[in-house]
């Protein structure tokens, strides 16, 4: 049985943004958000504290706990309790550690194309981003790292995510390693952004990187909002390693007084009983990536994507169709909505990404209309 089950009219009733923002002609394939049901234990847990009145301020470390007996059966590590701490989401775990571990004027270094929002987290707070791109490949470049740690623009901070958004590579152990290594020797703080952590290709393996032994200094950011679409629930944890424990206490004021009840409610329920269910759900993804590799294949040869393990986007080279804006033609000419590559840094504008957390049906109009779109 599919998980991926809700008809197009009950995925139009949602007023969340995926399915919102454009018009009710427009097959929505962008922002993060997948097309499913909400986990039932999740449901049932919301339901019972709803049903008690449990609506009150968070208190304690179950969230905590749940994820780290998670870590243990699933990656064979488990962090310590004072390794972690709770957080009111992810990207304002980034912002807050970036306040206090960073300065004004200073670098924070990025791996171009990378999630919108780890710009903003950055410019938008008087820092500079320092741009490492990955590879051709779509692997991390350690020889290009080195060099920036060394540059004019050195960077006090490193902003990684593990497994990429957009491009959906898993690092390597090794490549985390070599990472943590070079951070430690020219004192930058790395900071990972692991909350794709679940979502990988049925048989791929994920390496946290706090696993590791020379990644001691790093600080993780996780929350289980995007492994089972629970966005609408904020919460989140930082992770800290065993020698990062100054990152964490120069936290700033309220830095985690925003997680919601009801979302460490809701976050772990989904990571104490959700495991099986996240692992359907990338089965499925899996068979989605199969098909649409296929369907380019046959319908429009000129646009390449090369399948990645990780996440459930899809990262699309359009340069050989000649159009001026790849995102802005299909959305004008093939009511199919995309993400622009060129919000994932500039000179990737003739990129989009493509959601494949949607059902094969859309996902095979959604390429039908662009390639009529061409025609
Ligand atoms: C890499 C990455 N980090 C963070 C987020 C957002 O997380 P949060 O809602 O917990 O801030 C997303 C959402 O898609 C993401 O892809």
């Amino acid at each position: 049985m599919t998980l991926f089950n809700l008809t197009e009219s009950e995925l139009r009733r949602r007023t969340s943004l995926k399915w919102n923002v454009f018009d009710p002609d427009v097959l929505p394939l962008w922002v993060a958000e997948m097309d499913v049901r909400v986990l039932p234990e999740v449901v049932q847990a919301v339901t019972e504290a709803l049903e008690l009145g449990d609506t009150g301020y968070p208190w304690g470390t179950r969230y905590a706990e749940a994820y780290a007996e998670l870590a243990d059966q699933r990656w064979g590590w488990r962090p310590a309790p004072d390794q972690l701490r709770r957080s009111g989401d992810v990207m304002n775990a980034i912002l807050s550690l970036l306040l206090g571990n960073t300065a004004e004027g200073d670098h924070v270094a990025l791996n171009p194309p990378v999630y919108q929002p780890f710009w903003q987290v950055i410019e938008g707070y008087r820092r500079h981003v320092t741009q490492v791109p990955l590879t051709d490949a779509g692997r991390l470049d350690l020889a290009a790292l080195e060099h920036a740690f060394t540059g004019p623009a050195a960077p006090t901070a490193y902003l990684l995510c593990s497994p990429h958004n957009p491009t959906g590579t898993i690092h390597t152990p090794e490549e985390l390693s070599a990472v943590a290594r070079l951070c430690r020797e020219h004192d930058v703080l790395l900071v990972v952004d692991e909350i794709h952590a679940l979502l990988v290709d049925p048989g791929a393996t994920f390496t946290p990187i706090l696993s590791l032994p020379d990644a001691q200094d790093a600080v993780v950011t996780f929350s289980a909002g995007k492994g089972w679409n629970l966005p609408a629930f904020k919460a989140g944890l930082y992770v800290r390693g065993t020698d990062a424990a100054r990152f964490v206490d120069a936290l700033p004021p309220l830095a985690n007084q925003s997680t919601g009840q009801m979302a460490t409610i809701a976050h772990t329920a989904a990571l104490r009983h959700g495991q099986a269910w996240v692992d359907a759900v990338m089965a499925e993804v899996a068979d989605h990536k199969t098909l649409l590799a296929d369907l380019l294949a046959e319908h429009l040869p000129g646009v390449t994507y090369r399948r990645a393990p990780g996440t459930y986007l899809a990262w699309l080279d359009c340069s050989a169709l000649g159009l001026a804006s790849p995102r802005t033609h299909f959305l004008a000419h093939a009511r199919v909505a995309l993400n622009s590559g060129s919000d994932f840094g500039p000179g990737y504008g003739q990129f989009v990404r493509l959601n494949l957390a949607a059902s094969p049906a859309l996902i095979t109009e959604a390429v039908e209309r662009m390639a009529a779109s061409l025609r």
